[in-house]
């Protein structure tokens, strides 16, 4: 993924349709919008995919809760999911849906090339399932009291009839691949864990449900009373929207062959460090015995938790971006969100918090924007000087190489420190310069002409390096730089700053007496149920 690449695939995991979107959710799919929207900016091809997981035990059992058909259950909260990310401007080309047709086409022909291959066998499974994580645990994993080791629920003991994946037929292939890409999971920390991992005999993989239990799912082609475990199904959407696989046309013409005029391999699969063993170890493996391309790169975030607490909707503690938006406006949360966590880690959503990047964005990036166009409003007649404009052009340059390395290092929180630093040192500027002194001596316009184009510029740099995270307000700030939109990197660069007819209007980030009451309101009161 550098600058020059020509195509981008990326993805978000698919969310569960059986919750309200949550600030984790909004997270994994702003720090992929900022990146396709970097990568867009930098001329690449992109495809950006997310949507939403729509089969399995969690979905029917919430469905069954709520009166609702499974179907009608999805079709509900994928609309929710969709309604929130256009209120957050989320660029995505596709939005996948399990139970579309077209994915549950390319599910049965995936396993069935698995069976095909010799890679799956029927076998008895007996162990301890839990069916909020839908998966089995080994002994060893469960919790106290015989729990999920992941959401801390109560496990059953299953005995039954299960297909299996040959995963094990596939470890040494696997831990070769991590080996020789030390960069193929992201970060550091998250690779270690998977070869941890690996360092235990890989257990087969049971890739399918008796339909007597479990109805809701996607029918195996060669089995029609058991369903495909719905990770199985889940994963194979980053295959369905890359349009590799044609299950339609005969064996041999379906596309597992040759994936190269089709969107796959993704070139960077966007996760939560609570779906890494699933996209690491899983995904892969299922995807080499297939015979099929892996992802290029894993980019594994951390959580975000409340205050010291993780969020849950029983604990009474998640964050609810939408009303945030309501109060701030949906790129103040956006920054929020990618400026507040370093890339990987853990971060804490805190009233105070947010309300402290809230103010970094008004006071220094809002500030300067319209002390500056106030400026040359009221010198220069609302038209920006001609003339040199470079006072902060070394700054500049620093800042770009800074932005891109970050970005190019998936370091989304750090490119968009380094762009506020720029926004923060062009307020020194003003500090400097004076302009206000500047205006009132004869001799001194052609210096006023220049701190006004200066800043002018620096501006049309600071709408493109924040696009990615801010789209609405950036392209705001563009067009009160009188541009037709907001600039590609490249093109900010060459633009002088000179001739520009800007616009004098409200604040960007406006402040009002009720945002420390609405950044506590935020966080949501109990519920019936955990999220997630
Ligand atoms: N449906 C599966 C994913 C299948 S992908 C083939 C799933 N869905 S989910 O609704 O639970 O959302 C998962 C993702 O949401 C996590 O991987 C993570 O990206 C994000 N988050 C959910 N809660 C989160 C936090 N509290 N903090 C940060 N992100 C978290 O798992």
């Amino acid at each position: 993924m550098s600058p020059r690449a020509h195509r981008a695939y990326l993805t978000t995991p698919i969310y569960y349709a059986s919750g309200e979107p949550h600030i984790g959710h909004a997270y994994t799919t702003f720090l992929a919008d900022a990146l396709a929207r970097y990568h867009r900016q930098a001329g690449a091809d992109v495809r950006f995919l997310t949507g939403t997981d729509e089969h399995g035990q969690k979905i029917q059992e919430e469905a069954s809760r709520r009166q609702l058909s499974p179907q009608a259950l999805c079709d509900q909260m994928a609309g929710r999911f969709q309604e929130a990310w256009k209120e957050f401007d989320i660029s995505y080309d596709r939005f996948i849906r399990t139970t579309e047709e077209e994915h549950k086409a390319v599910v049965r022909a995936f396993v069935q090339r698995l069976k095909d291959r010799g890679h799956i066998y029927a076998s008895e499974y007996e162990g301890w399932y839990s069916v909020h994580e839908e998966r089995f645990f080994t002994e060893k994993e469960l919790g106290p009291d015989r729990t999920d080791p992941v959401a801390g629920r109560p496990v059953e003991r299953i005995r039954e009839k299960n297909w299996f994946f040959r995963m094990s037929a596939f470890q040494e292939d696997l831990i070769r691949h991590i080996r020789e890409n030390p960069d193929w999971i992201y970060p550091e920390m998250r690779r270690n864990e998977v070869m941890g991992f690996l360092q235990k005999p890989l257990e087969d993989l049971s890739i399918s449900r008796p339909r007597s239990r479990l109805e809701w799912g996607i029918p195996l082609p060669f089995d029609e009373d058991h369903v495909t475990y719905v990770w199985v199904d889940a994963l194979i959407n980053y295959l369905t929207a890359s349009q590799a696989i044609r299950p339609g046309a005969p064996a041999g013409e379906q596309g597992f062959e040759d994936t190269s005029a089709s969107w796959w391999p993704a070139d960077l699969h966007l996760i939560g460090k609570d779906i890494l063993t699933t996209h690491a170890v899983y995904w892969p493996t299922l995807l080499l015995g297939a015979g099929l391309p892996l992802p290029k790169r894993i980019l594994s975030h951390g959580w975000w938790v409340v205050g010291d607490t993780k969020m849950s909707k029983s604990l009474g503690n998640v964050v609810d971006p939408m009303a945030l938006r309501d109060e701030f406006g949906s790129d103040a949360v956006r920054w929020y969100l990618l400026r507040e966590m370093p890339t990987g880690q853990d971060a804490s959503y805190t009233p105070e918090r947010f309300l402290t990047r809230y103010e970094e964005l008004a006071n220094v990036l809002g500030n300067l924007a319209s002390r500056a166009i106030s400026m040359i409003d009221k010198y220069r007649d609302g038209i920006t000087p001609e003339g040199p404009a470079s006072g902060l052009d070394a700054d500049i340059e620093t800042t770009l190489s800074a932005y891109q390395d970050a970005m190019e290092g998936l370091k989304v929180n750090e490119a968009l420190s380094a762009a506020m630093e720029l926004a923060r040192t062009a307020n020194g500027y003003v500090e400097e310069r004076e302009p206000w002194a500047q205006a009132r001596d004869p001799e001194r316009q052609s210096g006023l002409d220049e701190t006004l184009g200066t800043l002018a510029r620096t501006l049309v740099i600071l709408s493109a390096l924040l696009l990615p995270a801010m789209p609405d307000r950036m392209t705001e700030l563009a067009r009160r730089l009188g541009l037709p939109g907001v600039p590609t990197l490249e093109e900010a660069k060459g633009i002088s700053g000179g001739g520009l007819s800007v616009d004098k209007g409200a604040p960007l980030f406006p402040r009002n007496d009720n945002m420390g009451e609405a950044a506590s309101a935020a966080v949501l009161g109990p519920g019936p149920a955990e999220v997630r």
